[in-house]
Formats: C-alpha cells, sequence, structure tokens
C-alpha cells in the first residue's frame, strides 16, 4: 500500500540524519564537553552561542533562540519548507522519494483526460494553422478581414479555420496515434451513419477555440462563412462531453479574468464575436455565454473576480428576454447587476466596431441598475393604461423592489411606479408591504444571521485534529495522498471536503495552492475555513507541526476505528446465540479494530 510509504520515507531520512554532518556543512563546529558549539548562523555574533547536542538530535544558540532538529536547521538555512528540507536531505542521502500512488481508476480517468486535452490542443493548432499559412484557410482569412479581425486578435484567440472537408481533422489525428472514440469523445469527429467511420463535425467554418479557466481548450464554436443558407446553422458547438459544459464555460473568462478583477466588473455579452471584438477594441473585461442561458454557475465564477455584473445583450426582443431571466439568477448570487443597452439595435461588436472604444466606455458609464431596467421593460410590455395591464405591471415589479434592502431607495422606486402607473402612492405601498411579507428571507442571508446567532464554538479534539492534517496538507501537498489513504474524505467538515477537493485538483492540474488561487477557486465559507485554519497554524515551528501532524493523523484514525468497532459490535449484538459463525467472526474482527486502536494509541 502507498498509504505508509510517506511515514517510512520520513523514517527512513530521519535516522540516517546525523545532525553533526548536517550543521557542519554550514558551521564550523568545536566540541567542548558532549556538545558541538559554533557561531550561530541565524544571527552574527563573535563568540559562539551556538551549540549542537548530536544525541538530542538538536540545535539550539543561546545567543537568537533558534532552535530544532536537523530538518528545522536545514529549512532555516535554505530557506524552504520542513518537507522540502527533508527532501533535500533525501537527495542529500541518496535515499529516493516515494512515488505518490493513485489508484488505477484515477490514473486512468487523469491519463484520459490529459489525452482530451492533446486533442484538443492539436486540433486548434490544425485549424490555426490551417487559418493562418493555407490556401484552404484563404476564405477564413477573408472572412475574418471583412469583418474587421486583425491578425492580432487571431493570434490571441487562436482563430482558425476547418477545411471544408469531411476527413480533414480526422486523419490528422489519426496520424498522430490518436484513436476514433477518442476524437469521438471530445466532439470533433462523429460516427457516420449510413456506413461505417467518422467523418469531422466542423467543415468550412471559422474556428473559435473555447477555454477553461486555466486556458486549456476544451471545446470550439464553429461559425459559417455564409450565413444566407438557411440549412446549417450559423453556429456549431462541440457537443457536451467530459470537458466541455456550457453550464459552466464562459468564453473569453481565461484572458479576462485578471482584467475584471482590477476592473472590478464583467460585461456578459451573448456572442463570441461580440467578445472578440470588444476584447481586440480594448475591453477586456468582457466573457460571453456560450449561445445558452446564463446560469448561477457563471454567476458564481464571475463573483470569484468582481461583485458587479454588466449584460450587455444583444438589443433585440430575444437579448431583452435573455437579460430579464438572466437577471434574478444574478442578483441571486449577491451580484450587482446593471444592464447596458446598445443603441439603435445593435450588437456590441457592431457597435464598437462603428463608434469606437470611448463610446462603449460611455455606455459602459450610462449601465443602468437591475431595477431600473427591470421597471422600463415592464413598463414598455404591459399595457397599463387598462386596470387589468396595471394589476399586472405591480406584480412583476413589486417583488423586483420588494429585494431592495436601502428603504429611502425603495420608498423612491415604489413613488416612481404609482407616478409611471398613474396609481395612488398608497395603494402601491400597500401592495409592496403585501409583497416584502412575503418575500422570504434570501436563503444566504438566513445562514448569515443563524451563524451570528450561534455562542462561540468549542471545538473538539477531532476538530482540531482535522485542521492540523488540513494545514499540513495545504503547506505540503505531498501528504495529500497519504492522508487521503489513510482517512475516509467525510471525516473533515463539508467546507474542509471541498478545500481538500479543491487541493486534490490542484495537484492534478500541477498547480501550487495558494491564497490567491484559493479566494477564486473555493466558496466563501471554504475559503473563511482555510483562512481561520491556517491562521492558528501561522506561529508555530514547523517541526511542531510534522510531530503534530502525525499526532492528528492517530487521533482521526483511532477515531474511524473506534466507529467502525462500535459497528462490529452493535452487528454482533443482533446474534442470540454466541455460538454463531457470523458472530464469532464479528467479534474477532472488532478484537482486530480494537488491536489497531491500542496501537495506535500508545
Ligand atoms: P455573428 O453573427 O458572427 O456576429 O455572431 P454573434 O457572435 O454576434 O452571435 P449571435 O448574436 O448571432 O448569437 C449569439 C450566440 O448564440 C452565438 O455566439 C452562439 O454562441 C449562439 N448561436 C447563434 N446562432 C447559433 C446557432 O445557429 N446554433 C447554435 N448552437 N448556437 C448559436
Ligand atoms: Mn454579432
Amino acid at each position: 500500500m502507498g498509504s505508509t510509504d510517506l511515514e517510512e520515507f520520513v523514517a527512513k531520512v530521519s535516522e540516517r540524519t546525523d545532525i553533526y554532518s548536517v550543521v557542519s556543512r554550514y558551521v564550523s563546529l568545536t566540541q567542548k564537553g558532549g556538545r558541538y558549539w559554533g557561531c550561530c548562523p541565524f544571527h552574527s555574533e563573535k563568540t559562539a552561542s551556538f551549540c549542537v547536542s548530536v544525541d538530542k538530535g538538536f540545535f539550539y544558540c543561546f545567543g537568537c533562540g533558534a532552535g530544532g532538529n536537523a530538518f528545522k536547521f536545514l529549512s532555516l538555512i535554505e530557506n524552504v519548507t520542513y518537507f522540502e528540507a527533508i527532501k533535500l536531505q533525501a537527495q542529500r542521502l541518496g535515499i529516493d522519494l516515494p512515488t505518490k500512488r493513485a489508484s488505477p481508476e484515477e490514473e486512468r480517468r487523469r491519463r484520459e483526460e490529459k489525452n482530451l486535452l492533446k486533442i484538443n490542443e492539436l486540433a486548434q493548432d490544425f485549424y490555426h494553422e490551417c487559418l493562418i499559412n493555407t490556401a484552404r484557410g484563404e476564405v477564413g482569412r477573408k472572412y475574418l478581414e471583412a469583418r474587421g479581425i486583425t491578425a492580432e486578435t487571431i493570434e490571441t484567440f487562436k482563430l482558425g479555420y476547418a477545411p471544408d472537408e469531411w476527413e480533414g481533422l480526422f486523419n490528422e489525428l489519426i496520424r498522430q496515434k490518436f484513436t476514433a472514440p477518442q476524437l469521438e469523445a471530445v466532439g470533433l469527429v462523429a460516427k457516420r451513419k449510413t456506413s461505417s467511420g467518422y467523418y469531422d463535425r466542423f467543415r468550412g467554418r471559422v474556428m473559435i477555440p473555447i477555454n477553461n479557466i486555466f486556458g486549456q481548450t476544451v471545446g470550439f464554436g464553429g461559425r459559417v462563412i455564409n450565413s444566407d443558407n438557411k440549412e446549417t446553422p450559423k453556429y456549431l458547438n462541440t457537443p457536451e462531453t467530459v470537458l466541455f459544459n456550457k453550464r459552466n464555460l464562459l468564453f473569453g473568462l481565461d484572458k479576462s479574468n485578471r482584467l475584471i478583477s482590477t476592473a472590478g466588473a464583467a460585461i456578459v455579452v451573448e456572442g463570441y464575436m461580440d467578445a472578440v471584438s470588444l476584447f481586440s477594441a480594448g475591453i477586456k473585461n468582457v466573457v460571453a455565454t456560450l449561445g445558452t442561458a446564463f446560469t448561477t454557475e457563471h454567476a458564481k465564477l464571475i463573483l470569484r473576480y468582481a461583485k458587479k455584473i454588466i449584460f450587455c445583450y444583444d438589443s433585440d426582443e430575444a437579448g431583452q428576454r435573455a437579460t430579464i431571466r438572466a437577471l434574478p439568477i444574478v442578483q441571486a448570487e449577491g451580484a450587482e447587476v446593471f444592464v447596458i443597452k446598445v443603441p439603435d439595435g445593435k450588437d456590441p461588436d457592431e457597435f464598437i466596431r462603428k463608434h469606437g472604444k470611448a463610446a462603449f466606455e460611455e455606455l459602459i458609464k450610462g449601465a443602468e441598475p437591475l431595477v431600473d431596467y427591470r421597471i422600463k421593460y415592464v413598463l414598455d410590455h404591459t399595457n397599463h393604461d387598462t386596470i387589468s395591464g396595471k394589476i399586472q405591471a405591480l406584480n412583476e415589479i413589486l417583488p423586483v423592489i420588494a429585494g431592495i434592502k436601502e428603504n429611502i431607495i425603495r420608498n423612491e422606486y415604489y413613488k416612481k411606479i404609482a407616478a409611471a402607473l398613474i396609481l395612488d402612492e398608497r395603494v402601491v405601498e400597500e401592495e409592496l408591504n403585501k409583497v416584502s411579507s412575503q418575500a422570504k428571507v434570501p436563503e444566504k442571508q438566513f445562514a448569515a444571521i443563524q451563524r451570528k446567532k450561534l455562542p462561540k464554538q468549542k471545538f473538539s479534539k477531532r476538530q482540531c485534529a482535522c485542521e492540523v492534517v488540513l494545514r499540513m496538507m495545504w503547506h505540503e501537498t505531498d501528504t495529500l495522498s497519504y492522508v487521503l489513504s489513510l482517512l475516509p474524505q467525510d471525516i473533515f467538515s463539508e467546507p474542509q471536503q471541498e478545500i481538500i477537493s479543491w487541493l486534490k485538483n490542484c495537484l492534478i492540474q500541477e498547480i501550487r495552492p495558494d491564497q490567491i488561487n484559493a479566494a477564486r477557486e473555493l466558496s466563501d465559507e471554504a475559503n473563511a475555513e482555510l483562512s481561520r485554519i491556517l491562521l492558528a497554524g501561522a506561529d508555530e515551528p514547523r517541526d511542531m507541526e510534522m510531530n503534530l501532524f502525525y499526532d492528528s493523523m492517530d487521533i482521526l484514525r483511532i477515531a474511524v476505528l473506534k466507529k467502525k468497532y462500535d459497528e462490529l459490535l452493535a452487528q454482533a449484538g443482533k446474534y442470540t446465540s454466541s455460538h454463531d459463525e457470523n458472530y464469532v467472526e464479528l467479534i474477532q474482527n472488532s478484537l482486530k479494530v480494537k488491536q489497531e486502536i491500542v496501537k495506535l494509541s500508545n
């Protein structure tokens, strides 16, 4: 089992490490009595107050108070983490690092996902190359040129062209030793219906790669060159695959996320070409949905970077309806929502090409708050000359207004509505009060209130152990597989489990987890939990933490075993005869568990 590999590794390195040879590499030591003395390397001094006790395996400086074991010394002097110091020493001793072992199933999944990402990357290169360097790509080049898309933008978005052939990409990727089912799995080819074999899904289209947040291509949107032909759809998208899920992908976010943070707002548009166009004109805090409705996941994704979301959908009826539908979703997630209406029926792409960046920036400045937009929309879409029209309009508007927290603003709005609908203010106010009292406190707020009411929690030994272990997994991701091979994930609290899943992901993606990407990727709750846990550990010396870590692992392992022991006893208790085979087996098993507990408790 891979579980104790790490433990064994640390033990082996410790065993073979002698503190004298570690320290004397850096400090010249002289023997006096049972100890070695030298000038402390951690503060400047002329008389030796730095001593090393070989039999205890410790160093200590009477001058500056630095102290610890050999690894602590290495970590201080090489300015590396405790675990890195162990690895460094292992290297010096010629001890191999234990290899991380995932389950075979996990391994297979990881490999396959890498393959699929590779296929998309190669396809993107293929289309891009075809667009910029081949005669076949000429149609694509002409098309993009006519749309005013520069070579620089083509490069930024790695736009491409899928040649008008049935097996162009297919043959190329098969030549590169990928299999037809793999190509089908990423949606680049489809099985022929009438004969055997496969064909390219995208043909004769300008190709727009769609990336995940890490900038890896996970799908494509393909636009026809000539949209007069009503037979073929204007856009063809990658179908849903393991990599490509429209609900939680936003086109452009991999490029715009930093700019969204700095701008404090994201502009959401409907079309790929709108996003491409705005981005290349210098409005870079922009994303596009993938031809589907705006989802809660989309809102959450954006809220990692900024609180403000500005919708800039097409000003046609469909675009407006889509905006209206998106608004409550975004509001529920706690975003500040604004709406830009592009004048004279244009989409953002057309507008910015015609009027330029400055004019678009003016539109952003004039973005309307959600409530105003809603009110206007309702007034435009109801016949409020009639009584029934007035009631309908009120029914639609009042819930939106009831959602406004500030009394003064809410008052302003109901006055406005009363005026617009030519109704008595008192009537509107009464109706509003009815709606307000019906309106439930949003769940999030409710949770916050509940949390405030809770008395200050006392943490159990087991909770503390969970925190220590989590802290170690954060500092030394290498410990992750070790921990998870010994403990079920559900011994951790829910936010902690979220942190762990995320750490696992970082490991897979080979990203170093840090506070910045944590803040970006974790839910608020998990983030708060992480900060709390890290804060608690900040002042502890690292070697202490290593001991604490192993102790905590034992505490948690014992907790797991105790639960198992109780379960076995409870099962055994169901048998009336103590001669029953099953009973005997259960008891024997429970004794084994008990032994393990005793072993761990010593
Ligand atoms: P251009 O006409 O190239 O400017 O397209 P656009 O990006 O402005 O797109 P448009 O506003 O027409 O549509 C918005 C988005 O809806 C597109 O970016 C696509 O994601 C999606 N979409 C549009 N037409 C189709 C279609 O025929 N099929 C599918 N699946 N999606 C489409
Ligand atoms: Mn357009």
